[in-house]
């Protein structure tokens, strides 16, 4: 087992109705509130009402229209400004992942002289940033309980993700009602991505008993759960359950002390989402069993088989690649069968730029140091073979 720190300093507040505590947790933090959001679906399900009712006595200050893979121009920008502009003294975010990823950079940009992209680039460390609450509306990121968010900057094509401790939520709202209305595509692309977060800490060489343990738990509760959700979008069960899962995913606790993986499918999936601006989830779908197969090797076998094994629950006794190679067809059909397009082209990636964007993530994500190494070829392969 590997040293570790350990630190989590975000208070979860989870549960239905748990938002009426919200008064109380914003005057902790002052009196002027950023309030970012989305496209307009926390008004359709009646929650920006609420949250405006229950801060009737703060001033408040809105950044709308926060994009998926959420861009700092203008979004990082224009809350930067406002936080600014207003003495902003707490950011409220409320909407998915890419409301929140943005409210981090804002958080920090607010109080940086400069320009904020020197913060999500690591040129500057952060000093300080403003204190963020959330109210989560999607269960996927795990943005909620971790100290990261990814930015994506179009004239470039990066999406840059950046982790600094201060940006860990103090308060996340986690009130499973307000999932009941996440799309199909959402939820099925959510799952996706929580699985793919747990994966990305499985497949390495120094694990535990406990984590693997974590881990396969939280794996099959995800895919039993999405079904739940998407046959019965209010399954309050279901979407407490796949919250939780989803929520533990980025911050490290379903794998301390073990050894780093890289992260590779994430790596590679930046790419994708940064030139074609796909929905997060879906690419790591289409990507991770390309991925699984491209890496099989006489070394990480043993990895597939405990995943087939144990999650999958394929016979122990099959030959170790068998094993393997049936795990990698299950995650296949799982994410088949939930609805995702399991394929680049469907969803508008033909293999024009595979060249350009392997090159990107080979320049980027450090992928030659993951546990089963990648360099621009493979990364070209994979995204081939994705095709
Ligand atoms: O914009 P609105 O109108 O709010 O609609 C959103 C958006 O269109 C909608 N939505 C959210 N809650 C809803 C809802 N629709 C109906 N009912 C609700 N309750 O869903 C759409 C997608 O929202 P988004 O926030 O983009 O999804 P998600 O939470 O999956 O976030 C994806 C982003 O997070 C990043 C991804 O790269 C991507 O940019 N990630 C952040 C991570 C982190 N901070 O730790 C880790 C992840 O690996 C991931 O990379
Ligand atoms: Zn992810």
């Amino acid at each position: 087992m590997q040293n570790f720190i350990y630190h989590t300093p975000t208070k979860l507040i989870f549960g239905k109705d748990v938002i009426s505590k919200l008064p109380e947790v914003m005057s902790q933090f002052g009196k002027r509130i950023l309030l970012t959001y989305g496209g307009g679906s926390i008004k359709k399900i009646g929650l920006y009402d609420k949250v405006i009712k229950l801060l009737a006595d703060k001033e408040i200050i809105e950044l709308p229209d926060i994009q998926p893979n959420p861009k700092y121009d203008p979004s990082v920008l224009d809350g930067v400004r406002l936080c600014k502009e207003h003495n902003v003294d707490v950011i409220l975010s409320v909407g998915g992942g890419s409301v929140l990823d943005c409210s981090k950079a804002i958080a920090a940009g607010a109080k940086y002289d400069g320009d904020p992209w020197d913060l999500i680039t690591y040129k500057v460390k952060a000093q300080a940033a403003l204190p963020i609450v959330d109210i989560i509306t999607l269960a996927a990121t795990g943005s909620e309980y971790d100290a990261g968010g990814v930015i994506s900057r179009t004239e470039t094509n990066d999406k840059t993700g950046y982790s600094d401790p201060l940006l860990y939520p103090a308060v996340s709202f986690l009130d499973p009602t307000y999932t009941f209305t996440v799309s199909k595509k959402q939820t099925a692309a959510g799952c996706a991505d929580a699985m793919n977060h747990i994966m990305e800490q499985y497949f390495c060489e120094d694990s535990t008993l406990l984590n693997d343990g974590f881990m396969e738990a939280g794996l099959k509760s995800l895919m039993v759960n999405a079904v739940k959700c998407l046959e019965n979008p209010e399954d309050y069960t279901a979407r407490a359950e796949m919250m939780l899962c989803c929520t533990y995913g980025c911050n490290r606790i379903y794998s301390l002390g073990n050894s780093r993986s890289g992260w590779p499918c994430h790596g590679m999936e930046h790419a994708l989402s940064a030139y074609y601006d796909i929905t997060h989830g879906e690419g790591l779908a289409i990507i991770t069993p390309r991925w699984m197969k491209h890496i099989l090797s006489e070394k990480t076998v043993r990895r597939f088989k405990k995943y087939g094994v144990n999650v999958f629950g394929i016979d122990a006794s099959l030959d170790d690649f068998d094993i393997a190679e049936r795990a990698i067809k299950a995650t296949y059909d799982f994410f088949e069968s939930i609805g995702i397009p399991m394929h680049l082209r469907d969803v508008g990636i033909d293999e024009s730029r595979i060249g350009e964007m392997a090159h990107h993530v080979a320049e980027n994500e450090g992928l030659e140091e993951a546990w089963a190494p990648l360099l621009e070829k493979d990364i070209a392969e994979i995204f081939t073979e994705s095709l």
